[in-house]
Formats: C-alpha cells, sequence, structure tokens
C-alpha cells in the first residue's frame, strides 16, 4: 500500500536519480576527495554543533534534498506554525508549544486571540509555586515541608518531564526529590509510594485532557493513601492538577485553584514549556526552567531565520528523508554519550513516532512513500555493548545520531576522555568501515597462518559508509538542553511536511484503548462470552484461568 512506491514530484525524481549515483559512492572517498569535507557539511548554532559530514552526501544529494524542501513549501509552513495558522488539520488547532518558549516580545495569535498574556500568566503562578515549594513556604497539611514531588502522568505527561529532570539532575535543590509515575501496572505505584512519607510528598496528576485511564488510576490510588493516613482535608495541600480541562479536574477532586492551566494549541509530546513542566520547576529552579525556554527559543529563532542550506533542523529533516525514502533504511538511532541524557532516546521515539507514525496526507490519500521511521537508542557506551553489533556489522545500515557534551558534570579521572574517545571512534568506525584486505593484513600482522587469515578476514572486516550525526556542545545544561529538544522537534515536524502528514494528532493510540475498554469488563467477569478473534478469546480465558 505505502513505503514503496515513491511519489513522482519533480523533486523526488531527481532524488531517486541521486541516489543511483549515490549509492555506488563510498564515504571513505568523500573524506579523501576533499579535505574541507567536516567543515563544509558542519553547522553551528549558539554552542552546539553538528557534524553532518559522515553522511552519503555531497553537493548534488544536498542541493536536490533542498530542491525537495522547496517544492513542499517548507519556509511557507513554519511561517504558518509560528503565526498560528491550524496546521494539526485533523483537529483544526494552532500548534504553538513555540509560544510557551517565546522569549521575546512578539504576540503570537491562534484563533485570533494573542495567546502570550494567558502563556505569561501561567508561567507566573509556576514561578510563585515553585519557589514556595522549594523554599518550604507552602507546606504539606501537618505544617512539614514537601520534599518529594510525585509527577503522575503518561505520555507527553511524563516523558518530558521526566527526561529533563533527568538530564538536569546536577541542578535539583538540595533536599528535594522527584519521582515518576506513569504505568497503569500497581508496581509503578507501590514502588513509588513505598518510599514517601505522605506528610511530605506533593503529587502532580499531570494529563492534557485529564481522561487518560492509567494517570487518573494512578492518582485515585495516590489521593487514597494520602487521606488513608492524612485525611481528606489534606488533598488541597498535596494535590496539584496541569491540565487544559478544568471540569475534570473538578470532578476529581482538585481545587482548580490549585490548577496550572495550558491549552488545546499544545500538544502532549510538545508540552514540557508549559505547565507539564512543573516539576522541572520545582526540581532545578524557574531560573534554570527559563534558560531551558532560552534554549529552545534560540532554536526557534534559528529554525525560524537561518537560510535553508544552514538551518539545522531543516538539514537534520533532510538527511532522515534521504535514507527514509531514496535508502529504503526505516530506522534510526539516537545515543547520547551523557549518562543523564539516558532517557533522551525514549522521549524522541514519543516525540517522533507519535507525531510521523501516520499512514493517510493531507488530502486524504493513503500516503506513496514510507513516513517515519522506527526510532531506538540508549545510552553509550553501554549500547556499544549491546546493539552496536548490528549496528556494524548487520545487513542493513542504521543511521545513528551521536549526542555528545564535551564536559561531564562528573569529571571524574579519565572517565569522560574515555567515554568521548569512544564516541569518536563509533562515528569513525562505522563510516570507515575496515575492507577484507585491511582485515586480513591485521590478521597476518598478528601472527596468523594463511589458513586462519582466510577463515577470519570476513568475520572481521566492516562494510563502512554507514552514515551518522553528531551533535556535539559543551555541557549538559538547561540552555543546550532547550537547543537540542527544540531542534528534534523541528527536525519531526519538516519530515511531517515532506511527507504531507498531520505531525499533531495521534489516532493511532485510540484503537487499543477503545478495545481494552471492552476487555476489562470480561478479565472482571461482569461480561461473559463477548465475541473476539480466537486468539483474543483463548487469551482472556487462560488469563483469568491464571488470575483464579
Ligand atoms: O497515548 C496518547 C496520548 O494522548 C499522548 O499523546 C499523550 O501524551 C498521552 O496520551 C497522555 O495524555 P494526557 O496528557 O491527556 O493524559
Amino acid at each position: 500500500m505505502f513505503g514503496l512506491k515513491s511519489n513522482k514530484s519533480k523533486a523526488w525524481k531527481k532524488l531517486e536519480q541521486e541516489y543511483k549515483r549515490m549509492k555506488k559512492v563510498e564515504m571513505r572517498a568523500l573524506f579523501a576527495a576533499d579535505k574541507k569535507r567536516a567543515q563544509k557539511y558542519t553547522l553551528h548554532q549558539n554552542g552546539l554543533t553538528l557534524d553532518y559530514s559522515k553522511n552519503c552526501i555531497d553537493d548534488k544529494v544536498m542541493s536536490a534534498l533542498l530542491g525537495l524542501a522547496k517544492e513542499r513549501g517548507v519556509a511557507q509552513k513554519i511561517k504558518d506554525m509560528f503565526e498560528g495558522k491550524e496546521i494539526n488539520f485533523t483537529e483544526n488547532r494552532s500548534v504553538l508549544h513555540i509560544a510557551l518558549r517565546n522569549r521575546g516580545k512578539s504576540q503570537i495569535f491562534s484563533d485570533g486571540k494573542d495567546v502570550m498574556p494567558q502563556i505569561r500568566e501561567v508561567l507566573n503562578k509556576m514561578k510563585n509555586f515553585s519557589e514556595a515549594v522549594r523554599l518550604g513556604k507552602f507546606k504539606g497539611a501537618t505544617g512539614k515541608k514537601l520534599t518529594d514531588i510525585v509527577n503522575i502522568g503518561i505520555g507527553g505527561s511524563d516523558l518530558g518531564p521526566f527526561m529533563v529532570c533527568e538530564a538536569l539532575k546536577k541542578y535539583w535543590a538540595k533536599g528535594i526529590r522527584c519521582h515518576f509515575i506513569s504505568n497503569i501496572d500497581g508496581t509503578a505505584c507501590a514502588e513509588v509510594l513505598g518510599g514517601l512519607n505522605p506528610e511530605t510528598t506533593l503529587f502532580i496528576v499531570a494529563s492534557k485532557t485529564f481522561t487518560t485511564i492509567e494517570t487518573l488510576t494512578n492518582a485515585k490510588t495516590c489521593r487514597k493513601w494520602l487521606i488513608d493516613s492524612l485525611g481528606e482535608h489534606a488533598v488541597a495541600k498535596h494535590f496539584v492538577a496541569l491540565s487544559t480541562n478544568k471540569t475534570e479536574v473538578k470532578k476529581f477532586g482538585i481545587n482548580p485553584e490549585n490548577m496550572f492551566e495550558f491549552w488545546d494549541f499544545v500538544g502532549g509530546r510538545y508540552s514540557v514549556w508549559s505547565a507539564i513542566g512543573l516539576i522541572v520547576c520545582i526540581a532545578v529552579g524557574f531560573e534554570n526552567f527559563e534558560k531551558l525556554l532560552d534554549g529552545a527559543f534560540d532554536m526557534d529563532e534559528h529554525f525560524r531565520k537561518a537560510a535553508p542550506e544552514s538551518n539545522m533542523p531543516l538539514i537534520l529533516a533532510l538527511l532522515g528523508v534521504w535514507y527514509n525514502n531514496f535508502y529504503n533504511i526505516h530506522r534510526y538511532a539516537v545515543i547520547p554519550y551523557d549518562q543523564y541524557l539516558q532517557y533522551l532516546p525514549s522521549y524522541l521515539q514519543q516525540l517522533d513516532m507519535e507525531s510521523n507514525g501516520k499512514s493517510v496526507d493531507k488530502e486524504n490519500n493513503f500516503v506513496k512513500c514510507a513516513t517515519g521511521p522506527v526510532l531506538f537508542g540508549g545510552a553509550g557506551t553501554n549500547v556499544q555493548h549491546s546493539f552496536f553489533q548490528l549496528l556494524h556489522q548487520g545487513t542493513e545500515p542504521v543511521p545513528v545520531d551521536f549526542v555528545v557534551p564535551a564536559i561531564s558534570h562528573n569529571e571524574i579521572g579519565e572517565h569522560h576522555s574515555i567515554l568521548l574517545s569512544n564516541v569518536l571512534a563509533q562515528g569513525e568506525a562505522l563510516m570507515k568501515g575496515k575492507t577484507i584486505a585491511e582485515a586480513a593484513e591485521e590478521l597476518r600482522k598478528a601472527g596468523k597462518s594463511k589458513k586462519e587469515v582466510d577463515a577470519l578476514k570476513k568475520y572481521k572486516s566492516f562494510t563502512g559508509n554507514r552514515p551518522s550525526n553528531t551533535l556535539l556542545f559543551k555541557k549538559i545544561d538547561p540552555f543546550a538542553l532547550g537547543q537540542l529538544i527544540a531542534l528534534y522537534e523541528h527536525k519531526v515536524f519538516v519530515q511531517g511536511i515532506i511527507w504531507n502528514i498531520n505531525s499533531f494528532d495521534q489516532m493511532g493510540v485510540e484503537l487499543g484503548k477503545q478495545l481494552a475498554l471492552n476487555i476489562l469488563p470480561e478479565l472482571q467477569g461482569k461480561v461473559l462470552n463477548a465475541k473476539h478473534d480466537s486468539s483474543t478469546m483463548a487469551l482472556i480465558k487462560e488469563v483469568k484461568s491464571l488470575r483464579r
């Protein structure tokens, strides 16, 4: 149905031709032929460097990719987003996470209304509340300081604040600890609550819709846990809500005064800049949260104003399209070389795969080309000892983004130099590889016999020519993190434009939710003999028998 047939526009056909030429070219040769290649294919933006020279590209390819961006009207669509046009066309909504970090004075309109005053008002409320908690002025019901902050949310209401809190752990206030409950699995609640004292615990219920079953169930469990030991009156001092839905917040039993609002023009996976970032503010302080916004704003301005050939998100997006649609490689890996960034890949998974895992285009047709790739990753060097084998010698290449801070928050002995030497070596190895002849030579030098050399040389060879980008910056601080997240947000947006899909809805998660609601009463024995396929029927029966 989709994925293999190209969309035959002029720019697309040009890229197909370029692919036919480029697939025979080795990156090694390109590096050998042009001493300035790295310089040519490196971009800088306020402390963030993108080296994209280790890609299967040359000037002709880049010009054809930029031609595709032009043909698809990317520049106009960027403008549309910043002007609050309803680019979320299936839900008729503006897409204005960029307004949440608009650090300039400009107005931004949605539906004819400037959204900036309400955004600033909520930011101010977040500032006051987070400072009050940090200083111990906002106390628990028994007068104790709140020291343990539990964010209850899932998807965009969890992954963003969780990833950012972990990334900025070095900035956490002394005496404040952050916890996250997302999964409906009771273990998530049990493990977090087990270590906490109700008197010193603040729960933040984070849900855009305030209807998500996981979050509401977890919140109810936590509410009961609190009431059981401190009584009903304690809820007002221990529960706040982050949501767009005042009615549901009230219904749940949280005073709307304890609610921090955001709006429909903020997508869940783009919401860490909104009230959803409250736990970040409490953990790292409002000033640092503002620096995170500053970093994102810096990237927004770059994205809006930089020429296409030096526009980082655009270039990253086009490289992704190059592999996804012309090399037919529908996966990529993001590998941060910093322990504090270990959750970046999970965060980006939702950002990329929930945004661009789509099959119907703007004109209501099934797409004719592959859209969002599979994203996976983990922290280096750990993953070098797990899935990197496949990256180096598997049958299909996997493009990689290496995310690298030059300085660690924990410069202990040689640790960080070793870490850095590894990431640089991985990029080099993926690009250069090792020919069979080189492998044979190495074996010979190591004293192996001819028979041994012949037996081993292919196993020891690496095809190379495997693409990677390197994103390098000084240190993982709030500003750099803001830049980095916004970079990927805009990359995903540009790819959505190229594929002509809506990157801002997520209807694909609905069916499973609906069916789970049907199955729940069956598991509880409230509905008998409902109709399903034979596999689901058998599994329901077996689950019931195992739980009896
Ligand atoms: O599962 C889909 C989804 O709607 C995500 O897009 C969203 O981030 C998550 O669920 C949580 O939704 P909410 O914030 O409304 O609870």
